[in-house]
């Protein structure tokens, strides 16, 4: 089959890349897709939503992945369906689980999934109030899509009415944040589930761990992303077993029951407090990157997993993982994530090492093709090494021999992805 991924990162390359491997897929598309993504298939210039839909049903294309959040709350899915084109991927109205926090809360509550205790509201004296009741540290978060800014922990009353004042007065994320979630504080570790979902049953992927601040130990500035590994030992079966029970299985019946059955990936934050999964967050697309080392995993054929949850027959699939670890270290540009860089040129040394060659490679993400064919650092993330292997340490390894292989001006990683797990 001709499957269309939409998106630009590593992510929607680590996707190409499985698909790639799978005998079932002819010819792969990307709108936009990246500088390298073209070596995997064809990138197209084509951003309207019906424009796509005209290309996939003149090009035969059977089924199309959504990889970023953006298109699907703006309704790429609904307008495919409407159409009856296969697509991947969550209706406008069930991604408002990603697009508003407070959609997200009230859902949770209503079908009694486990999360922070919180309000919602566009009132700062309301906001005030709930905070004066709850202890320090104290959670605030915009309403809206804000590019994963949009979550103050405030360590101090004052912070956090400073805080919600900032947000509801419109100065800090717009309209955003006109409406807020004031919610408390959970101490506990993170981890990242992720369920393939087709409306009624899902798939429940190897869980993942990420690195979200730039600098090793976990420190620096918050990133989208400098790293992670799958699976984390920091999840056990007792674990997935409440996830399905009262987690997944809830919230697939009640988008079902509210009229907007859920298709797609369910990116389910989860803050473990004392062996008790708490909901963070939803959302409704692969993180990035942990789908970097989350595809490298699967050992069923991807069009399978994505068309079978596309077309709602998840339930009779085998969906097999390989019983490995993979660990992808991002490498970034000199100055991300402050401010942009001036682009470089990506020299990635031949490898004679059969066993780099055949337990590692890159994901792509933040790369443009020069005039002269050659590739360009152009992106705030602009790869991510990836290894595999029987062991995390033995995957980490893999990883970090690879990185020792690209070279472009600035380059810049962290040293220490996956060390909580080792
Ligand atoms: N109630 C909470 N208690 C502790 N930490 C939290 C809480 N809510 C969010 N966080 C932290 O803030 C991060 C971002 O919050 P999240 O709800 O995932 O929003 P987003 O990803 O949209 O920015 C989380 O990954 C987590 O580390
Ligand atoms: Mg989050």
């Amino acid at each position: 089959m001709n499957v269309l991924i939409i998106g630009a990162g590593g992510r929607e390359y680590s996707i190409g890349l499985a698909l790639q491997k799978d005998e079932n897929v002819d010819k792969i598309y990307f709108a936009p897709g990246n500088g390298a993504t073209d070596e995997l298939g064809e990138n197209l210039e084509i951003s309207d939503f019906n424009e796509l839909a005209d290309f996939v049903e003149a090009n035969a294309v059977e089924l199309t992945i959504v990889g970023p959040e953006a298109p699907l709350v703006e309704g790429i899915v609904d307008v495919f369906e409407k159409r009856d084109l296969a697509i991947f991927g969550p209706s406008a109205q069930a991604a408002q689980l990603e697009g508003s926090k407070i959609f997200m809360k009230n859902f949770l509550a209503r079908h009694n999934v486990p999360t922070a205790k919180y309000i919602e509201t566009d009132s700062l004296e309301d906001a005030y109030k709930f905070i004066n009741t709850l202890e320090a540290p104290i959670v605030v978060k915009a309403d809206g899509l804000c590019g994963g800014k949009g979550v103050i922990i405030a360590q101090s009353h004052d912070e956090a009415k400073k805080a919600a004042g900032e947000m509801l007065s419109g100065n800090s994320f717009g309209d955003a944040g006109t409406s807020i979630v004031v919610e408390e504080f959970l101490d506990g570790y993170e981890l990242s589930v992720f369920a393939i979902c087709d409306g009624k049953d899902y798939v429940v992927l190897p869980a993942a761990q990420d690195h979200k601040r730039l600098l090793n130990n976990d420190e620096g500035p918050n990133t989208g992303g400098m790293g992670a590994y799958a699976p984390t030992p920091l999840i056990n079966d007792e674990i997935y077993r409440k996830l399905n029970e009262r987690v997944i299985e809830p919230t697939l019946k009640g988008m079902e029951s509210e009229g907007m059955p859920f298709t797609g990936v369910l990116f389910i934050g989860v803050m473990v407090v004392k062996g008790e999964p708490i909901i963070l967050e939803y959302n409704v697309r692969f993180g990035d990157p942990e789908c970097e080392e989350i595809m490298p995993l699967l050992k069923s054929p991807a069009s399978e997993l994505f068309y079978k949850a596309a077309t709602g027959n998840l339930k009779n699939a085998k969906i097999e993982f390989y019983d490995k670890y993979a660990v992808g270290v991002v490498m970034a540009s000199k100055d991300y994530p402050y401010k942009s860089t001036a682009p470089a040129e990506i020299i990635v040394d031949d490898i004679y090492h059969d066993e780099l060659n055949e337990n590692a490679h890159i994901s792509y993400a933040g790369v443009s093709r020069g005039d002269d064919g050659k590739l360009y650092a152009t992106g705030g993330r602009v790869l991510v090494c990836v290894g595999v292997g029987d062991s995390i340490k033995e995957a980490q390894e893999r990883a970090y021999m690879l990185v020792g292989q690209v070279h472009y001006a600035g380059k810049q990683c962290r040293t220490d992805i996956a060390y909580q797990a080792l």
